[in-house]
């Protein structure tokens, strides 16, 4: 009679009608974010931490930046909170709010450059009183960057995953009852990742990457899928962290960072979201670093034709451009970003 499979002599490997499949146990886990602790809750996407937060707090109004993305506008939208967007200073701050216990505040590390400036902090401790949301999603580490208050990231930003979100909640505010009760199918969107591996870097997966990042748009309030969060678990995220920074470093030794964050430190495992340039002409950059297969990322060029944008604001979107930090430059793409930067394009 066979024996039973117990934990400790569960079968190594499994098959469908014959053949063999995929078996999760054949694969190293680093598990570097400690997915399964209590403090963490896992979503489809980072927006969805959001709808989690409007779900069990129920506030009645949020104060957020009004230079943001809109698919944050619209978690908040979607669940009947009134938005009260505001201005910017020159750190990239509140310019005036006034809060009450029932709201939800939100601040934004911009970029992931945010998280060790004394006044962004200071900011943060003004409002832990308060329903604090750090939207950290332009930075990703290994823990939350935020010890103490609520915060969310999205892995997909950072590590080749296709979706994915991490609500840090060390209070305890996203009740059961209002967490999803789907999970995500990613396999669906999976198969761009293993074609741009098969690719080679060559092209063709553009078009399914496109449409994969396209679908998310449609995807209802989930949780993670048992994909994503295995994938997670098997990248190696501290050595990935590392290489990140590598890359953000050798930039700032050859390319000049944007003032506004000449002053930026990150620590040692967190990464922003790509290096920041100031150039004449962010549209015209980003075009003719494409010409060199630079992709380099504007915030939000939608928000363009918005006629409440003050000039920090405005600054923003007109001279700002990150570099992805998922690759070194070559030289002759140092010498495109150097002449983007010196306005010759
Ligand atoms: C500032 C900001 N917050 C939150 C999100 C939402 O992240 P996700 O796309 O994982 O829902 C995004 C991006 O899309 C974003 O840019």
């Amino acid at each position: 009679m066979p024996m039973p499979a117990t934990a400790e002599h569960a079968p190594v490997g499994g098959e469908v009608g014959g053949y063999p499949v995929f078996d999760p146990q054949l694969c190293h886990r680093f598990g570097h974010l400690q997915l399964q602790r209590s403090d963490r809750r896992l979503f489809a996407l980072g927006r969805h931490a959001i709808t989690a937060l409007c779900r069990s707090v129920r506030p009645r109004r949020v104060w957020l930046p009004r230079f943001m993305c809109h698919s944050v506008k619209q978690a908040f939208e979607n669940e009947g909170v009134v938005l009260m967007p505001y201005a910017l200073n020159e750190r990239l701050l509140p310019q005036q709010t006034d809060p009450d216990e029932q709201d939800v505040v939100l601040l934004f590390n911009y970029f992931g450059l945010q998280a060790h400036r004394s006044d962004f902090l200071a900011q943060v401790d003004a409002w832990r009183g308060l329903h604090l949301l750090v939207d950290n999603t332009h930075s990703f580490g290994l823990d939350n960057q935020f010890p103490g208050v609520f915060s969310c990231v999205s892995p997909r930003k950072f590590l080749p995953v296709t979706d994915g979100g991490i609500a840090y909640d060390p209070a305890g505010w996203l009740s059961k009852a209002h967490m999803p009760s789907a999970t995500d199918a990613s396999w669906q969107r999976m198969g761009w990742l293993f074609r741009a591996w098969e690719d080679g870097g060559r092209g063709p997966s553009y078009a399914d990457y496109a449409q994969a990042r396209d679908q998310l748009r449609q995807t209802p309030y989930s949780g993670m899928s048992p994909a994503t969060a295995f994938w997670l678990d098997l990248i190696d995220v501290q050595t990935w962290l590392a290489l990140r920074q590598g890359h953000y470093q050798t930039l700032a030794a050859q390319v000049p960072c944007h003032p506004l964050f000449s002053d930026f430190r990150h620590g040692s495992d967190f990464s922003p979201i790509g290096y920041p340039v100031h150039v004449p002409h962010a549209g015209q950059a980003q075009a003719a670093l494409a010409r060199h297969k630079v992709f380099a990322v504007r915030y939000w060029p939608e928000l363009e034709t918005s006629p409440a944008l003050n000039a920090m604001e405005k600054e923003l979107l007109q001279h700002l451009l990150f570099i992805p930090l998922s690759a070194p430059l070559s030289p002759p793409q140092v010498e495109a970003l150097r002449t983007a930067v010196s306005g010759t394009v």
